[in-house]
């Protein structure tokens, strides 16, 4: 098994870290375009190995792909992060041009690999991703809703006094701090509603600080964040190469399903060794369904831009 990660900045170094920690494959390609970085971050995770037990063997590239040739699943992290006060549409007219080339890029040495987009606005990258490849619909998945649940369940459990690992929550829709739709009422701790546990009004809070989850940490660090999406990019290859069948929320292509058509958003899909495998119908109530349909709009309306952007 062979995995890429293209974009050695935080996010997709932490993402290779975590891929490394866990073994998901036996060899390991760290690319970047700029000179030695991802040749250097590749040598410093090598020289864990010895401390943390793993024999993945991580390679760093600058920009040469002929390294990541027969990969099988390539994350794609490529492009500026945003900065506090930025949303992450407003990246658009840079990340475009770069997503495209490297997934075309991936494409050219791998033609049969599965591709996940990390890089924003999420959403549209991995329209702008499927649309400019033409690779079948199965082997694009968009990372944004495995770490916008996970950071909707650290809302909740805080909220509540709980682990989060005793919780089952997600988060649907777009990838954007107004498209993002957090499903409270489908929300448990360990079965039980957490609307059981919690008031109206902080449960509101909890989904308000969710949707603005990534802009927090802007904010606070001066860049996005890297641990948690690099950590939920990791689960999403996790569950592809040991084919665990996981249910995630994930930024795929529908074609009808949730009343959509010709658009990549979040749905919650089972991803297995064949990259998404099946939509799973959550039976969305008037107003989820609402909310639906009010992000996808806002969706398609950052895809229109590419018609405008000379990529
Ligand atoms: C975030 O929400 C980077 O989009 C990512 O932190």
């Amino acid at each position: 098994m062979k995995i890429t990660v293209v974009g050695a900045g935080a996010v997709g170094a932490t993402c290779a870290d975590n891929i490394a920690r866990k073994e998901l494959c036996t060899e390991l390609v760290l690319l970047d375009i700029k000179e030695g970085v991802a040749e250097g971050k590749a040598m410093d995770m090598m020289q864990t190995a010895t401390l943390l037990g793993f024999d993945t063997k991580i390679i760093g590239s600058t920009n040469d792909y002929s390294k990541t040739a027969g990969t099988d699943v390539a994350v794609i992290t490529s492009g500026i992060p945003r900065k506090p006060g930025m949303t992450r549409e407003e990246l658009i007219g840079i990340n475009a041009g770069i997503v495209k080339t490297v997934t075309q890029n991936i494409l050219q040495h791998s033609p049969n690999a599965i591709i996940v987009i990390i890089s924003n606005p999420m959403d549209t990258m991995t329209y702008l991703a499927l649309k400019s490849s033409g690779i079948p619909k199965n082997r694009i998945i968009g990372m944004g809703g495995i770490l916008d649940s996970s950071r909707f369940k650290y809302y909740l459990s805080t909220a509540i006094g709980c682990t989060a690992t005793d919780l089952q929550a997600v988060v649907v829709g777009g990838h954007g701090d107004t498209t993002m739709i957090p499903l409270a009422r489908l929300a448990t701790y360990q079965g039980t509603p957490v609307a059981d546990f919690l008031s109206a009004d902080a449960l509101k809070k909890v989904v308000a600080d969710t949707m603005v989850g990534g802009a927090t940490l802007t904010g606070l660090l001066g860049t996005s964040a890297w641990y948690a999406p690099g950590a939920a990019g990791a689960a999403l290859v996790e569950s592809i190469v040991r084919d665990e069948k996981k249910l995630f929320p994930c930024c795929v292509y529908l074609e009808g399903e949730y009343g959509q058509k010709d658009i990549c958003i979040g749905v919650p899909v089972i991803i297995g060794k064949n990259g998404w495998e099946k939509i799973v119908d959550y039976k969305l109530n008037d107003e989820e369904q609402a909310a639906f349909s009010k992000s996808a709009d806002a969706v398609r309306v950052m895809n229109d831009v590419l018609a405008t952007l000379n990529v």
